[in-house]
């Protein structure tokens, strides 16, 4: 049995603007509806969470009904991403423990069947997985003042993505830890809970988090391309 957990309801301060980035429209229709449609179509027998901010619950009400789209189960976010995801984990009570959860951020509507399918895979025998992408920018690392820095080896690191996938029993121990400012993503939680055989997949530098106004122009882009062209399916 799988799970998505998408997260959105960050309050998108990064992007700017009155509407967080995620109701914004990408191609005809708010963004966070490519990401609920990137899953649907990957795993269609799949149940999905969607985290929203309780305030921005009628606004996305209100785009389903104009779009004539069929909301997931909503659940109240918190005021982290970490927050959020918990209150996703703490919401499937009656869910079996060996369920297999992908925790997506929801400003991430490139993702394509085939990443959801490949993290999904490795997730199963392993202690969890989520894909990665080498970083193509030297990296420098700053002193603890942030005045002097120096250069590091850039390929010894990953730039990490989302969904990454662990089994619902661990998300479920290692969301039961107190919150550290360390944990910017679901892996970092669950090795924190002493689950060490998290497995890095092959990401995809398709698979942006819209995170500055030039992002939403790149996958508007990439979209349009993508009706051109339906074959996505290997990114
Ligand atoms: O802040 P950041 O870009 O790392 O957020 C990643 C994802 O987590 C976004 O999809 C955002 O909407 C979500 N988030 C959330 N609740 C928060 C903060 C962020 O669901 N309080």
């Amino acid at each position: 049995m799988e799970i998505t957990v998408i997260v959105a309801a960050g309050s998108g301060s990064r992007f700017g603007g009155d509407l967080p980035k995620q109701f914004l429209p990408l191609a005809g229709k708010p963004m966070l509806m490519h990401t609920i449609d990137a899953f649907r179509k990957a795993l269609p027998a799949g149940r999905i969470l969607l985290v929203l901010s309780p305030g921005m619950v009628p606004l996305w009400q209100n785009l389903c009904a104009d779009h004539g789209m069929q909301s997931p189960e909503i659940i109240e976010g918190g005021s982290s991403r970490w927050e959020s995801v918990k209150h996703a984990i703490d919401s499937l009570k009656g869910a079996p423990a060996s369920a297999t959860v992908l925790v997506h951020d929801g400003a991430r509507p490139l993702v394509s069947a085939a990443l959801i399918k490949r993290v999904l895979a490795y997730a199963k025998n392993t202690d969890g997985a989520l894909p990665a992408i080498p970083v193509t920018d030297s990296i420098r690392k700053i002193s603890e003042n942030g005045v002097s820095s120096e250069a590091v080896d850039r390929a010894m690191y990953r730039a990490v993505q989302t969904p990454q996938a662990f089994s619902l029993w661990r998300l479920r121990e290692a969301y039961s830890l107190p919150f550290e400012e360390s944990f910017t993503d679901d892996a970092s939680v669950i090795a924190a809970a002493g689950f060490e055989n998290i497995v890095l997949v092959e990401g995809s530098p398709e698979n942006i988090k819209v995170t500055t106004p030039i992002d939403l122009v790149i996958a508007e882009a990439r979209l349009s391309m993508a009706l051109d062209t339906p074959d996505t399916s290997n990114n």
